[in-house]
């Protein structure tokens, strides 16, 4: 087991921030690309909470589909930990079972009761119950918090009701336990979400949060540890040069991608930095290859998934001609190359505003004349361009 909170790239500065705004009084909501390091920042989030008085619990809602399985999941979380001298489990019970007196003899789970009758009932005297623990302050990080909406909304109407519902209960229960902090996160774009389902407001309260790719050193440090604590199958050593290397070749300097350029990575540690580079480089040719399309398709498949025609067929076309030009391209050269009648400047620009949040790209100087769109990752950059993916699988 690494203890992160030793290291350099263990976002030991991050947690910090959180656990000041959480001191504060603030919930965060925290929204960043794909593979950034979101999951585990919450992760170190939980492992902080003992040291800092608080008791975190991580609830991830990508596998919800309703309200009641979103409880499930939080009790399911809330088991095995500690109230005081009692485990959570015992302590709610208690609680909730004031109410429900639920039968002891039953088959599964100890929230199995609570489940089966007025969950709504529950799930608020379970916030009440966390929100009055005199031994211990409470905190909630909600995993992939736009993946739950999303399967709401794609229900239809309703479905985009019980979203906008749930997001204004959430409202109702934080001013009514204002001692639990909430934290929420995801890689799907929220804020289309909460236009659609009209829950822009909710989303207000939250302070905002935006996590970075590593910096240089920390990168570097990352990518010397893999190699040293033996996650690496052809290296137990990662020269400076080497790393150095790594880092300048993922460019995004998100952990996901320095593991997994680095994985690739063999021959024995070389010193030299044209060497270095040169390894760099027949490894990055590596993770380019047809066997690893699971390391970039994500970004392929969330498109697909998550932008609508004819969104999504403008992102395809924009994602192959920005791929053929590794300096980047200008918007209205971009523009033109798209080559479609029905496509305004002003729509492309929106677009290319949610591929920017999305991680795709980097738009640089869009307040200039010239503004210049570019694959943020060139990895990324080089793969699409490699596969080309196209609107229609
Ligand atoms: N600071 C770090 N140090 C070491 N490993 C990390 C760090 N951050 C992330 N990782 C690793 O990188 C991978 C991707 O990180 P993570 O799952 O947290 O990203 P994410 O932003 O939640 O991605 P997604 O949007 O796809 O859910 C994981 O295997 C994680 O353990
Ligand atoms: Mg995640």
């Amino acid at each position: 087991m690494i203890n992160y909170a030793e290291k350099i790239y263990g976002r030991n500065r991050e947690v910090a921030e959180i656990y000041k705004l959480f001191a504060a009084g603030r919930d965060v909501s925290m929204h960043g690309p794909r593979r950034l390091g979101k999951t585990f920042l919450l992760d170190r989030v939980v492992d902080a909470a003992d040291g800092r008085g608080f008791n975190a619990i991580k609830v991830e809602l990508a596998g919800c589909t309703d309200t009641r399985a979103v409880f499930r999941e939080l009790c399911s979380r809330l088991g095995s930990r500690r109230s005081g001298r009692q485990r959570a489990a015992d302590w709610f019970k208690q609680r909730l079972g004031q109410v429900a007196a639920p039968r002891s003899d039953q088959d599964g789970p100890w929230y199995q009761p609570f489940l089966n009758l007025d969950h709504e009932t529950h799930f608020e005297r379970l916030l009440q119950a966390l929100h009055e623990d005199q031994e211990n302050q409470w905190a909630l990080l909600i995993d992939e918090l736009p993946i739950f909406l999303k399967a709401l909304h794609d229900k239809g109407p309703e479905g985009l009701a019980d979203a906008r519902n749930f997001m204004n209960w959430t409202s109702r229960v934080r001013a009514a336990y204002p001692r639990v902090r909430w934290l929420i996160t995801g890689s799907i774009g929220i804020e289309p979400l909460a236009r659609t389902g009209e829950y822009m407001a909710v989303l207000a309260k939250y302070k905002p949060f935006e996590l970075h790719p590593l910096i240089l050193d920390e990168a570097i440090a990352l990518v010397k540890d893999l190699a040293s604590n033996g996650h690496l199958p052809n290296r137990n050593e990662i020269t400076d040069a080497e790393a150095r290397a790594i880092a300048s070749a993922v460019g995004w300097l998100a952990p996901f991608y320095l593991d997994a350029l680095a994985q690739q990575l063999s021959g024995t540690p070389a010193e030299d930095e044209a060497v270095a580079v040169q390894r760099v480089e027949e490894a990055a040719t590596r993770l380019l290859d047809p066997s690893h399309s699971a390391t970039f398709g994500t970004w392929e498949e969330h498109l697909r998934k998550h932008y609508r025609d004819p969104e999504c067929g403008i992102a395809f076309s924009a994602l192959a001609i920005l791929a053929e030009q590794s300096q980047g391209t200008r918007v209205d050269t971009l523009l033109a190359a798209i080559g479609r009648q029905d496509l305004t400047g002003e729509a492309l620009r929106t677009l290319l505003v949610r591929l920017h949040f999305d991680g795709f790209l980097i738009v640089s100087n869009w307040d200039g004349e010239l503004p210049t769109a570019a694959f943020r990752n060139p990895l990324l950059r080089r793969w699409w361009k490699r596969f080309c993916p196209q609107a229609q699988a």
